[in-house]
C-alpha cells in the first residue's frame, strides 16, 4: 500500500489510475485494475449507447467490489454522442467516480456533482488545471506532452508541467503520460503529484483485450515511435507511428491540406480495426512515448505490484544510498 491524497480521497490501495481509452477500456480490464488496488475507468464512449454503458458498468460489479469509474471524453466533434444521456446512465448506475476529458465540461462537472459523483478531470495545461478546480473538481490529471492521445499545444514534458501544476493546484493530482514503471511512479510524486495515470503500459497486459498483434508491436516499438497528428488543425494526437499515421502527417504538411484530405484515414472504426482485428495498417492507434520503456506482457496484478515495489526498492536503496554515503564532501 502506498498511501497519498490521491488513494486516501478515491479509496484505492495504490496512487495508480488508468484513464480511459477508446476501444480498449472494457468491463475486465477495468475489473482487473481495480482488483489490483489501483482505478481503473471503463470508456463511455466505447459503448455504443447508454444503456450499453448501463450493462458494462454491471459487468464490472460482478468482476470486482473495489472502487472503479467511467471516462465521459468531450469531443470537439459535428455530431456529438448523447452526452447527457451517457452522463445519465452514469449517474443512475450509482458510479461515484468520473473522469472528464476534453472541452469546456462545465455543464458535466455541475450535474456530476450535484449527484454526489466526484470528478478528476484530465487536462493538459496548468491553466485549465486552475479553471478545472474552480468548477469544483476533485482531482486533476495533468497529461504531459509525453502522453498517447491528445497532448494539447503548448507541447511541455511532464518534468515542468507537473510541478508546475503541484504549485499551483490545491487538490490531489496525478501526474499522466509516459509513466510505465516505478522510476516513473516515484519521479511523480517527487515533483508534487499525488499518484500515476497510464494508458499505454495498461495496453501490455494480458488482461488488456486488444489483438496480440498490437501489444507486439507496442513491445518492438521505442520511445521514438509516436507521430503527432493534427498539429495544423490545432486538434494535435499522439498516435504509433505506423504507414497510416506517417501518411496522415505528409498530408496534413502540405500548405493547403484539411482535415477532409485525411478524414478517410482517421476514421475512428479504422482505429477500432487495429485494436481487434491486429491489422497495424488499418488505421491509427494510439500510443505514447512510454512505449520505449515497455518490455514485458505481465498481468494488471503482477504490474501493479512491480511498479509500487520498485517505487519503494528505489526510494529505500539506491536513493537513500546517495543521501547516506560519507562522501567526505560536506552537505
Ligand atoms: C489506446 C488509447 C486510447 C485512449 N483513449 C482515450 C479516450 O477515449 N479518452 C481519454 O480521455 N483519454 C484517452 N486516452 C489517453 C489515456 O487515458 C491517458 O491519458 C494517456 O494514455 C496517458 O499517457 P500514456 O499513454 O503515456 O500513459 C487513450 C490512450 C490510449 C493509449
Amino acid at each position: 500500500m502506498l498511501r497519498t491524497r490521491f488513494t486516501q480521497a478515491f479509496g484505492i490501495d495504490h496512487p495508480i489510475v488508468m484513464g480511459g481509452m477508446q476501444w480498449v477500456g472494457r468491463a475486465p480490464l477495468v475489473a482487473a485494475v481495480a482488483n489490483a488496488g489501483a482505478l481503473g475507468f471503463l470508456t463511455a464512449l466505447t459503448q455504443s449507447s447508454p444503456e450499453d454503458l448501463a450493462r458494462e458498468i454491471g459487468r464490472v460489479r460482478d468482476l470486482t467490489d473495489k472502487p472503479f469509474g467511467v471516462n465521459l471524453t468531450i469531443l470537439p466533434t459535428m455530431r456529438p454522442p448523447p452526452y447527457q444521456e451517457y452522463r445519465r446512465a452514469i449517474i443512475e448506475s450509482g458510479v461515484t467516480i468520473v473522469e472528464t476529458a476534453g472541452h469546456r465540461p462545465q455543464e458535466h462537472v455541475d450535474d456530476l456533482k450535484a449527484a454526489g459523483v466526484r470528478v478528476i478531470h484530465k487536462c493538459t495545461a496548468v491553466r485549465h488545471a486552475l479553471v478545472a478546480e474552480r468548477m469544483g473538481v476533485d482531482a486533476i490529471s495533468i497529461d504531459g506532452f509525453e502522453c498517447a492521445g491528445h497532448p494539447g499545444e503548448d507541447d511541455i514534458p511532464g518534468l515542468v508541467l507537473i510541478p508546475a501544476a503541484a504549485d499551483k493546484l490545491k487538490i490531489p493530482m496525478i501526474a499522466s503520460g509516459g509513466f510505465a514503471d516505478g522510476r516513473g511512479l516515484l519521479a511523480a510524486l517527487a515533483l508534487g503529484a499525488d499518484g500515476i495515470n497510464m494508458g499505454t503500459r495498461f495496453l501490455a497486459t494480458r488482461e488488456c483485450a486488444i489483438h496480440e498483434n498490437v501489444k507486439q508491436k507496442i513491445l518492438a516499438s521505442d520511445e521514438r515511435d509516436t507521430n503527432l497528428i493534427f498539429r495544423k488543425l490545432k486538434n494535435t494526437a499522439r498516435v504509433g507511428r505506423n504507414p497510416v499515421s506517417d501518411e496522415v502527417v505528409a498530408i496534413l504538411s502540405r500548405p493547403d491540406a484539411t482535415f477532409e484530405d485525411v478524414a478517410h484515414l482517421v476514421a475512428g472504426q479504422r482505429g477500432r480495426a487495429v485494436m481487434e482485428q491486429g491489422d497495424l495498417t488499418a488505421g491509427l492507434y494510439w500510443a505514447g512515448q512510454a512505449q520505449g520503456l515497455i518490455h514485458d506482457i505481465p498481468s494488471v496484478g503482477e504490474l501493479v505490484t512491480r511498479i509500487v515495489g520498485e517505487a519503494r526498492s528505489l526510494l529505500e536503496g539506491r536513493l537513500a544510498g546517495l543521501f547516506g554515503a560519507a562522501s567526505g564532501v560536506a552537505s
